[in-house]
Formats: C-alpha cells, structure tokens, sequence
C-alpha cells in the first residue's frame, strides 16, 4: 500500500516507523516530514495545514490511504476533504475533531453527558470575565476556546495573573480567534494520565497509559513545553483506576460524540487527572500525543496498520491490539532555551540505533547531506525494556550518544513515575 502521513515531527517519525513494519506497506510519504523522517519515508514539502496542497499530492500519486496526524489539519477537515477523494483515512473527521479544537464544546458535551471534569464556566465578554474573575479561588485555570499550539491554558496565581491573561486572550487575541471564548475552570490537583485509545466510532481501545513532563526543568519547573519526555506504562493508572475510566469516561464519550450525530474514529487521547475523588478529564485531543507516542508505539505488538486499517473500517472490534510486557522512556533532547528564544541549525551526530533503541526526529532539517537542528524539541531518545528502571537507564544512555551543540534535556524523566511505583 502507498501511505500518506500527514505531519513532521517525533510522533510521525513514531507512526513511520512503526508503519514500515507491516508487510503491506510499500511506500510512505511524508507532508511535510522532516530531515530525520527522510530516512524512512519520502518527505514532500507540503504543510500540514495547505490542505489544497495535501489533497491536489494525494490525488496525483495514487496514496491508497492517508494518516493525519496534526491537530490542525484534522480540525481543519483534512480527513473529510481525503475522504472525498475516495482515499480512506485514519483519523476523525472535522465534525468529531472538534472535541480538541473547542474546549468549549468538549467542556459542554462533559457536562451534558456527565463525564467527569473540572467545573468552569464559559465568557465571550472579558468584562464579565473579569467580573467573575474577583470572585474565584486561586489558583484558577484559563483555557482559550481554540487550538493555541498548546499554549492556550494559564494557571493563574493571583487575580492580577488571571486578569492579564484574560486581556491578553480577548483582548489582544494572542491565540486569534481561538480567544473569542474562554474557560474558566476548577483547579484540579493530582498526578496526570495520558490515555491514547483507538476509536471506530463504536469500539474503544484504550492503548498503554503514558506520562508526560510537560515542563521544561527538573522537578516540574520552568516553563510548559510540548512535552520534555514520557514514560509508559503510568504507574498511577491500576487496573481499578482503569476499569473505573473505561466505564465513567471512555465508553461514556464515545457514546456522547454518537449522539451528536459525531461518531469518533482515529486516535482518542484522553488527558486525564486522578484527584481525590476520581479520574476527570483535563483534555480530550483528537490526535495521538506528542511525545507519548514516542513510548506508546515501540510497545505495541501488533501491527500498526493492520490496526489503523481496522479502525477506517469501523471493525476494530475485530481486531487484535496487543502491547508488550515492560516499559518505555522517551528523553527530549532540545535546544537550550526552549520554549522561547532558541539557536538552531547545529550539526547533529546520531548513534546506530542498538536493540530496543529509537531516535525520533522531530526539529532537524537536512543540508548538504548533513542533519541539522532546526526546532525547539529536536528529537526524542526512546528505550523498550523489562522495567521501568532500565528503560529510563537505556533512554538517558542513549541520549548521552548524542551530540548537538546546543543540546538541552531534563534529567528526571520518569523519576516521578519510579517514585509512584515504590510506594506501591
Ligand atoms: P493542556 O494544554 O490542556 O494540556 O493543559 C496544560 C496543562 O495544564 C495540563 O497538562 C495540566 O497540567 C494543566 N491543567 C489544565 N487544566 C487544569 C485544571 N483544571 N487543573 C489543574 N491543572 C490543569
Ligand atoms: N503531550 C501532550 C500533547 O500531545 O498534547
């Protein structure tokens, strides 16, 4: 089969690489990709987001299916404008997308159908916004409606914090019109669970539990990045906390997107917080994760496509979706400043990759051969093993065998994790 994956960073080259293990693939191309997943895959310097430009490369080259990866082009319909064409696709189609493109809509589909969240309110008016804003409890949560590249939610300290980002959401439109609306909401406190489930519109599949480090320094510092490393499996997510989200939240919002005439099919990803009296659901996206897919994948056992073939043909229930004993680490390796101000363009020396071993490029470009910086997260050191321990030993060793100049990682990834599993 020819595949298009749309997308071009450490979660395609995932997706890639794993694709590249089924027999029925023959050929992947990759919009935009990047120097790193040209290895893999033909990369096309089409945008993620030129949907005219995906849709005119898909018609002329035969693509037999197409993986979206991105928030954006899925929000965007890039599912229903390939489909169209007559080329089946795994990810959900714009009507369903909008379970991560508005959190408002995620936000009132919670509330009608009584899927667990924090409570919040929704302002289309900053004044009234404000208003509310001198009566809250702090620290308060404001979330922009829209997608913001995933800076869109402020966890205000103090009134005067949650005052100005409200001005800067509405006001000044930092995020666009993702800022027309926003939410106020709950602050929930407790460890995160990220959830990726495959999803035909009728079955769910929930995939390995994963945990993020969104913040960019040791210790849960610093600023909030696209995510500085992950570790699967969660060691907060027991079989009874997932027997209890399985019944309160998976099945509950499949069934919600059914009955609004929105059936979800591709990758559900279900950020979830367990607070002292249950998991809630802090985001849905409608999207594999990044850089959770980077640990998820190496795990499976079964055949990408074949699964992701399944889903476009509404049987998953039919399919097998199986997943290795043990663990994974996944250590970002970044350029020093990141998130904001960072220098790229630095030469990048890889290791072979030995076994269990996965370096996914996410910001590298290539130039005259050479690869090069060219991003904020530059790529994601990955180690499969028994423990969880070994697969964090594996992951940093790897990473210490790679070289840019000016590389910059955490040192803790999955030292919180480790911590959770002693205690159990
Ligand atoms: P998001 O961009 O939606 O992934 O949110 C970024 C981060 O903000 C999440 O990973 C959480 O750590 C935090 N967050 C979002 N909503 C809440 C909430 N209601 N209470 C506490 N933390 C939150
Ligand atoms: N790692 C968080 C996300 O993909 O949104």
């Amino acid at each position: 089969m020819v595949i298009l994956v749309v997308g071009g960073g450490g979660r395609e080259h995932a997706i890639i690489k794993k694709l590249k293990e089924s027999k029925k693939t023959e050929k992947i191309y990759a919009l935009p990709g990047n120097g790193g997943i040209a290895a893999d895959a033909e990369c096309v310097p089409i945008k993620a987001t030129d949907i005219d430009g995906i849709v005119d490369f898909a018609k002329q080259n035969k693509v037999d299916f197409a993986v979206v990866a991105p928030d954006d082009p899925l929000v965007l319909g890039c599912v229903d404008r390939l489909e169209a064409l007559g080329i089946p696709c795994f990810g959900p189609r714009k009507n369903a997308a909008i379970i991560e493109g508005s959190k408002v809509f995620s936000k009132n589909l919670m509330k009608k159908y009584g899927i667990p969240t924090a409570a919040s309110e929704t302002f289309s008016s900053a004044e009234k916004a404000i208003a509310y804003l001198k009566e809250a409890a702090y620290p308060t949560v404001i979330k922009a409606d829209g997608l913001a590249l995933g800076k869109g939610v402020v966890i205000a300290q103090s009134f005067e914090e949650a005052e100005a980002a409200v001005k800067e959401i509405m006001c000044d439109k930092v995020f666009g019109a993702s800022g027309n609306e926003i939410l106020i909401e709950e602050f929930l406190v407790g460890p995160e669970i990220s959830v990726l489930a495959f999803a035909d519109g009728k079955t769910v599949v929930p995939m390995v539990s994963s945990m993020d480090h969104k913040r960019a320094k040791d210790n849960d510092e610093g600023l909030n990045t696209g995510g500085m490393g992950t570790v699967a499996p969660n060691p907060y997510y027991t079989e009874e906390v997932a027997k209890e989200c399985m019944e309160k939240i998976f099945l509950p919002t499949m069934a919600a997107m059914n009955a609004e005439g929105r059936p979800f099919s591709g990758c559900l990803y279900f950020g979830l917080m367990l607070t002292k009296n249950g998991p809630k659901v802090i985001e849905y996206n409608c999207r594999f994760g990044d850089p959770e897919t980077q640990v998820v994948l190496p795990l499976l056992k079964s055949d990408l496509l074949e699964i992701m073939l399944a889903v476009s043909q509404g049987r998953l229930a039919e399919q097998t979706v199986e997943f290795k004993e043990g663990a994974a680490c996944c250590v970002v390796l970044a350029s020093d400043g990141y998130p904001k101000k960072y220098a790229s363009g630095y030469e990048i020396t890889l290791p072979n990759e030995g076994e269990n071993e996965y370096v996914y490029i996410a910001g590298a470009k290539k130039e005259d051969g050479v690869l090069k910086t060219s991003g904020g997260r530059v790529l994601g050191a990955v180690k499969t093993a028994c423990c969880l321990e070994k697969a964090i030993e594996g992951a940093y060793a790897l990473a210490e065998k790679i070289h840019f100049e000016n590389a910059y990682m955490r040192r803790d990834i999955g030292k919180r994790a480790l911590a959770a599993k002693k205690q159990s």
